[in-house]
């Protein structure tokens, strides 16, 4: 049995400095990048409050063969939108970019993809291997501005150790 529930009391840099070590621990010397990524959003769940949804998108092949679109991965939370257009909505923003996308209000990003109607702010950062962008982490939260600056650099963190096992 895994048991990595957070302390409570800790603040957030170092609640993402336990995050990342319990990630970078569950997928130590596992190859398979869907347990792993699995085993992350169960993690992200687990440790971070007011959270509706969790998990990955990937960099795929479009199902015509031209070109790469996102396409969901492991998550925790309600059924959602499979395919996502590079440059749509905040993942597909995420991804086209290569930056992380801190949105206080879903509402007010042109273009945000409602997978879940009760979402009201989102956090996605990049994950890069070797330069290239391979999937994005997606966080949304019922609660509006829930993500800060912190939480960003956190999931950065998680996104730059786990990058080569996802
Ligand atoms: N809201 C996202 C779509 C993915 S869901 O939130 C799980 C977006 O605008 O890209």
């Amino acid at each position: 049995m895994y048991d990595f529930r957070p302390d409570p009391a800790l603040g957030t840099p170092a609640l993402y400095r336990e995050l990342v070590a319990a990630a970078e621990a569950l997928t130590a010397g596992e190859p398979d990048p869907v347990a792993n990524m699995a085993n992350c959003a169960a993690l992200l769940w687990e440790f971070l409050p007011d959270l509706n949804w969790a998990g990955f998108y990937r960099i795929a092949p479009r199902r015509d063969g031209t070109g790469a679109e996102l396409v969901l991965g492991p998550f925790i939370g309600r059924p959602a939108c499979i395919r996502i257009a590079l440059g749509s909505g905040v993942c597909g923003t995420a991804a086209a970019r290569g930056t992380t996308q801190l949105v206080a209000d879903v509402h007010a990003f042109p273009g945000h993809i409602a997978c879940d109607a009760a979402s009201r702010s989102e956090l996605v950062v990049p994950v890069r291997r070797a330069g290239q962008v391979v999937a994005v982490i997606d966080l949304d939260s019922p609660r509006l501005a829930r993500f800060t600056p912190e939480d960003a650099a956190g999931i950065e963190a998680l996104a730059e150790a786990i990058a080569a096992r996802i």
